[in-house]
């Protein structure tokens, strides 16, 4: 049996009395035990000494695309539109299995790095099943599935999907992924935005999501110019329409909503939609920044994601609180999107928007081990004195400072080294892949 004693902590528990907590925790095989002061040992656990460490639940990233994380760099400032067609499109399109793979274990690579340990993730049209087996081999925790793509404008031929076989391949995927691994892995209908889906298939999805009881991942009201198409083709706003289609429902998950009007922020409430909130990805493709005081004051949920890597450029949690704080308070004032309410964003929050509030999101007995043990001690996390570890973790710490990751009870990263990934190996891949696709895109090359 696997059997873990984390000793020494401080304890970050982001339970519903946001106790901080000084002691140890004892997992064993996938469950948090037991939380106290000096607990018992056999002999037979394996000790972490987490003295002067800070352990928080592993952060929940509710809008990734691994499939992505190797165009990193490839799109660089352009707007949606024009980042989509002239990059993200064609090389999705000369995407291969191995391609695929290798992608996905660079994105795993980094988030375990930086402490996330459970992710929403979109993948493209083709090959999601290598994807699937990447997030199984890494021991990531995810919601994923595969894109679905059955209209749109200059669409490369590769992408283009007829209806029945993209809802017949993610029922294939489906059918073979879903609560695989013990439930750690899920399967989540990823049509991939009101343009690139038609009225019939964006229907069937929300019957299947119903049947299955799996949720539904898309975009939502990212750019001014999608809202612009969405409305000249529908004659309604996304949500609005999401919503008459029979999507808008708690299953339903939505990256961006940067403009709403107030019709589609009561859809999202009544309804128990849940916005994920990107501010990397908004600020750098230009889209906007979104009105998260307003959803929160509204008790909207809204988690965090840092979308995919070719409009970040980076995967890392830190970086999105930090954004997530700040580009509010020029705008609301200094004291919305304080340091509790981000992390809390970052975790249960995350944890409650898939539907996991049970089992991930915070450090509590009978909760799944899913943490992020951190070392604080350095020049940019110093002084510690009587110091609100969350206002250390979300203004102050970096990916660097994470030193150990655990998800599921097993331990993936272990003082900065990891466990499941080969990571020389990942570089190297990652790197001929990206080479094989640009040879395969004369227009980018
Ligand atoms: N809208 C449709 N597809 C995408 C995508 O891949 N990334 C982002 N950020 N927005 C999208
Ligand atoms: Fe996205």
């Amino acid at each position: 049996m696997n059997k873990i004693l984390i000793k020494n902590a401080e304890i970050v528990t982001m339970n519903q009395d946001n106790e901080i907590l000084t002691g140890d925790i004892y997992i064993e095989n996938n469950t948090i035990k037991m939380i106290g002061q000096n607990l018992a040992q056999t002999g037979e656990e394996k000790i972490i000494d987490a003295t002067k460490r800070t352990v928080i639940p592993g952060f929940v990233q509710t809008h990734i695309h691994l499939c992505q994380t190797i165009f990193r760099g490839r799109g660089d400032d352009l707007e949606l539109m024009d980042w989509l067609k002239t990059r993200i499109w064609p090389l999705e399109a000369a995407h291969d299995e191995e391609s695929i793979y290798y992608s996905a274990m660079l994105g795993i690579g980094e988030l375990i790095q930086s402490g996330t340990t459970t992710i929403v993730d979109m993948e493209t049209v083709h090959h999601t099943d290598y994807a699937f087996q990447a997030i199984a081999a890494s021991g990531i925790r995810a919601l994923s599935g595969k894109v679905m793509m059955d209209k749109g404008e200059e669409v490369p031929t590769q992408l283009q999907e007829k209806t029945s076989e993209s809802i017949a391949k993610s029922v294939a995927l489906l059918e073979k992924w879903h609560n695989h691994d013990n439930g750690r892995i899920k399967y989540a209908f990823s049509p991939r935005f009101v343009l690139s889906c038609t009225e019939e298939l964006l229907k069937e999805v929300g019957r299947l999501s119903q049947f299955y009881n799996v949720y539904v991942h898309t975009h939502a009201s990212e750019n001014r110019a999608e809202i612009e198409l969405v409305e000249k083709e529908t004659g309604m706003r996304n949500i609005a329409y999401l919503d008459k289609l029979g999507l808008a429902n708690e299953r339903l998950m939505l990256a961006h909503c940067i403009w709403l009007d107030e019709n589609e922020k009561r859809i999202i409430k009544e309804k128990g939609v849940h916005v994920s909130h990107c501010p990397g990805s908004n600020l750098k493709l230009a889209s906007g920044i979104a009105d998260v005081p307003d959803l929160l004051k509204q008790s909207i949920s809204v988690s965090l994601g840092a979308d995919g890597a070719p409009c970040n450029n980076n995967l890392d949690m830190f970086n999105e609180m930090r954004l997530a704080a700040l580009i509010q308070k020029p705008s609301h004032g200094p004291t919305v999107m304080d340091a509790k309410t981000v992390l809390q964003m970052a975790t249960i929050n995350g944890a409650k928007a898939i539907g996991l509030a049970d089992e991930i999101g915070s450090i509590e007995v009978g909760k799944k081990a899913d943490l992020a043990i951190l070392n604080l001690n350095d020049f940019h996390t110093y002084p510690a004195f009587d110091m609100d570890p969350i206002s250390r973790i979300v203004y102050s710490a970096t990916r660097a400072d994470v030193e150990t990751t655990i998800i599921d009870g097993k331990i993936v990263m272990e003082n900065r080294i990891m466990k499941t990934l080969e990571k020389e190996v990942i570089l190297h891949e990652a790197d001929h892949a990206i080479k094989r696709l640009m040879k395969r895109i004369p227009s980018l090359s």
